[in-house]
């Protein structure tokens, strides 16, 4: 039986794009729901032209961190997933909402963790002069960005990079990354991947 997989967006949807993609065939999973805090994100248009079902969920709209939560919690319970994976999904999620959820919240994050949790870091790569710069995915625990490392993929920094240009190298080895590592945990192989 394939496992149920939810991805949680905030923008573009460039990352959920490419997890929805890999999800034919032989794969062991499919995407059920794609939810976004953001309304207008670009992303639920592309998950509606993928024929996967939509829910935004504007966090704005509730008085505070819990009651949003609590209503994601609802959204996702109905659809009733064995992965929730966040591509690009700028929120915080507070311990009892990852407590929830435990054991199938992944995350991916534009560096190569432990190096650089948080925002800016392409920017704070170039300003430490390293030679190579990457991706990560990984367990989603109470502390950001910190949860046990399900993969990770390096690419390298190039003289003249700029935020943006290394950004784009690294959102190309996201794409190739997070569909592998998903294919590898649906499988119920947890052991880090690296590219
Ligand atoms: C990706 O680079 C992802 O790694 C990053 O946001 C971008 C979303 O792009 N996520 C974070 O920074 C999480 N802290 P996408 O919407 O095109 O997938």
């Amino acid at each position: 039986m394939s496992r149920r997989v939810a991805i949680l967006i905030s923008g573009g949807g460039s990352n959920m794009a490419a997890l929805v993609d890999s999800m034919t065939g032989d794969h062991p999973a499919r995407p059920v729901l794609v939810a976004s805090n953001v309304p207008g994100a670009g992303g639920l248009a592309k998950a509606e032209a993928r024929g996967v079902p939509t829910a935004a969920l504007d966090h704005r709209a509730y008085p505070d961190r819990a009651a949003f939560e609590a209503a994601l919690s609802d959204v996702l319970s109905r659809a009733g997933p064995d992965l929730i994976c966040l591509a690009g999904f700028m929120r915080i999620l507070t311990p009892g909402f990852v407590d929830a959820w435990a054991g199938r919240l992944l995350n991916i994050h534009p560096s190569l963790l432990p190096k650089y949790p948080g925002l800016d870091t392409h920017a704070r790569a170039l300003a430490a002069g390293d030679a190579e710069a990457g991706c990560t995915v990984h367990e989603v625990t109470a502390d950001l960005d910190a949860g046990p490392i399900l993969g990770q993929g390096r690419v390298p920094v190039r003289p003249g990079d700029t935020p943006e240009r290394l950004a784009a190298r690294v959102l190309e080895m996201e794409h190739r990354l997070y569909p592998a590592v998903l294919r590898r945990v649906a499988a119920g192989d947890r052991t880090p991947l690296w590219l």
